[in-house]
């Protein structure tokens, strides 16, 4: 090896020992008499020193290193003088003896320290700088940290790491696929996998019985902060399991990975049904960390000649602790807020609880103390709260109310990232109907399996079945999904009916998982976590970009590598894709 030691793990016990150490120049001072160089590595900076009156030819050759040089120095391990209690290595620096240059650096496009003068674009530019930065750095040894704990806890419960391949076949079902065009078969294509969903359950037949696997997904769609085209999942299944089964075993991964990760002992896990997520936090995703549920107020609020209320499907309301102290100005700042085209709400009325027991609302012509105080009841307030409320049609005003119950997480500092809520949402709907294209679609997807208690309801009233599906949500953010599939041949092809297959069609896409379904098919369910989001969430992150090395940017581009990019025309011809001829003249 070209050093001794790294830059982060000299101490004052190592006084004396001469070493060799290699790393990139982070910053030097010259201080007349003494240059001084931290000179970093992955595992830490250690403090270079060259002393003028000793070795004067030294210290000149030290004056003139540029910032990212890469150095080897050998040097003596001495006691500092000024000991920098912040660095695990400032008690000691090095009198540095020899120095290799054993690579230049021109002037890097952006300082390499905690506050870089980089934005995003610029350090996604140049991604191997940016990840010198300790904060970078630290992320990916999160990210690794929760594949190996991910891998042990899994490897002790007996699933097998199995890899599914990455060139398969295209479905319309779900996202945008990635398209892949086959040169040997012109004018077909491969789709790049948004899951290893029918895999994984093909697996299943062929007896691996629990399988996982943290793999690439690939979904062309709109990017957010925690959506990128290519992520990566911790996939898994299992045979002859029932729900409970399922979220037990993975109440436990989670637990480990809070354990091992991040020293967190006591995680608890509610399961909370879809219809109640939405009747209480208006989401399938609520965050929980704190309460704030809805009350609907339809009870005592219709009916008192205010016509929003009285037109109104549903009047529903949060309780702001401690807000009644919050002045004109903010209320008319809330109400702009949910007026936003964005939550869609129309207005905003408010009620607060004064000091002596008073209440001041926003339609006080409406309803007298008497009336509102019933509001107060329903919703347990005390003098010092503050009610929001809302009202319209259901689905839509509990959707603008759980964005203003977040708001007021934010503004009342409730949504702290070192605090961690679990929760599994279950008994999801089994299908969606989409109005534009006048068909049902599937929820989750295709292959997931009725609640066994709605089965009779699919021929009936398909929209009103429940699934046997459940989501991991952790502080609001979905970590994962799930079901129990189908697993019998009939019930899935009346699936594909329901979704509005033909015949030819569910065959033709799926026929070779209808086929598994003949051959001894077993009982099966499983889950995929956003591995990304996971890291992002234990990092204390919305953007799951930090937790990915090379991610793409807003518009789904890798700026550093400039892709996608053109391709030649004959690399086309070769594919049969070549769509223009160049004209000569
Ligand atoms: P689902 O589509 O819910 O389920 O995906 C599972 C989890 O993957 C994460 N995720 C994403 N993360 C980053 N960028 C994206 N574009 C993205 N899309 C999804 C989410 C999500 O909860 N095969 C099924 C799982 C199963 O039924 O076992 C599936 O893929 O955290």
């Amino acid at each position: 090896m070209l050093r001794t030691h790294t830059c982060g793990e000299l101490r004052i016990e190592d006084i004396g020992k001469e070493v060799i150490l290699c790393g990139w120049v982070q910053k030097s001072r010259d201080l007349g008499g003494m240059t001084f160089i931290d000179l970093r590595d992955r595992y830490g900076l250690t403090q270079l020193a060259f002393n003028m009156e000793t070795n004067p030819g030294l210290c000149k050759e030290a004056r003139g290193l540029g910032r990212e040089y890469v150095l080897q120095v050998t040097g003596a391990v001495t006691e500092r003088s000024s000991k920098n209690p912040k660095m695990p290595t400032g008690d000691i620096e090095i009198i540095v003896s020899e120095i290799t240059i054993l690579n230049k650096a021109q002037t890097p496009p952006f300082t390499i320290e905690e506050h870089t003068d980089g934005g995003d674009e610029l350090r996604m530019k140049y991604r191997y700088l940016d990840i010198r930065r300790e904060q970078v750095r630290n992320n990916l040894e999160l990210r690794h940290r929760m594949a190996i704990e991910t891998r042990n806890y899994l490897n002790g419960m007996q699933f097998l790491e199995v890899e599914t391949p990455v060139l398969i076949k295209s479905t319309p079902e779900g996202a945008r696929d990635f398209l892949v065009p086959s040169r040997v078969h012109p004018g077909q294509f491969y789709a790049l996998p948004q899951s290893p969903q029918t895999f994984k359950q093909l697996l299943m037949v062929a007896g691996i019985d629990r399988y996982f696997q943290i793999v690439k997904c690939f979904r062309d769609e709109d990017l957010r902060a925690d959506r990128q085209p290519e992520f990566t999942q911790i996939d898994c299944e299992m045979s002859f399991v029932t729900r409970d089964d399922v979220l037990e075993t993975f109440e436990g991964l989670a637990r480990h990975l809070f354990k091992t990760v991040k020293g967190i002992d006591d995680i608890q896990f509610e399961r909370v049904s879809y219809s109640d997520a939405m009747t209480y936090y208006g989401s399938d995703k609520p965050d929980t960390r704190f309460g704030m549920r809805f009350v609907e107020l339809n009870d005592v609020a219709k009916g008192s000649g205010f016509p929003v209320f009285d037109s109104a499907e549903l009047v529903v309301g949060i309780r702001a602790e401690g807000c009644a102290s919050y002045t004109r100005k903010q209320i008319d700042e809330l109400t702009d807020w949910v007026r936003r085209p964005q939550i869609g709400a129309k207005g905003l009325v408010y009620a607060r609880i004064n000091d002596d027991g008073s209440i001041k609302s926003s339609v006080d012509k409406f309803y007298d103390q008497q009336q509102l105080q019933q509001w107060c009841d329903a919703m347990k307030a005390s003098p010092g709260d503050l009610l929001l409320i809302l009202a319209g049609d259901t689905n839509a005003t509990r959707k603008a109310l759980g964005e203003l119950r977040l708001e007021m997480g934010n503004r009342l500092g409730l949504r702290r990232s070192d605090v961690f809520s679990c929760l599994w949402v279950v008994d999801f709907p089994l299908l969606e109907w989409d109005e534009e294209s006048r068909r049902f679609y599937a929820m989750h997807h295709p292959f997931t399996s009725p609640l066994s208690e709605d089965l009779s309801l699919l021929d009936t009233d398909p929209g009103s079945v429940r699934a046997n599906a459940y989501d991991l949500v952790i502080n609001g953010v979905e970590i994962g999904g799930g079901s129990i599939r189908i697993f019998d041949r009939q019930l899935q092809e009346k699936m594909f009916h329901v979704l509005g297959f033909t015949p030819e069609e569910a065959t033709n896409q799926f026929g070779f998982l209808l086929d598994a379904f003949q051959y001894g098919a077993p009982p099966h369910g499983g889950v995929a976590f956003g591995f990304d989001r996971w890291c992002a969430l234990f990092g204390g992150s919305d953007s799951i970009r930090d937790y990915i090395a090379f991610p793409k940017n807003n518009a789904a581009r890798d700026v550093m590598i400039d892709s996608p990019s053109a391709v030649d025309n004959q690399q086309l011809a070769d594919l049969g894709l070549a769509l223009h001829k160049q004209h000569h003249p």
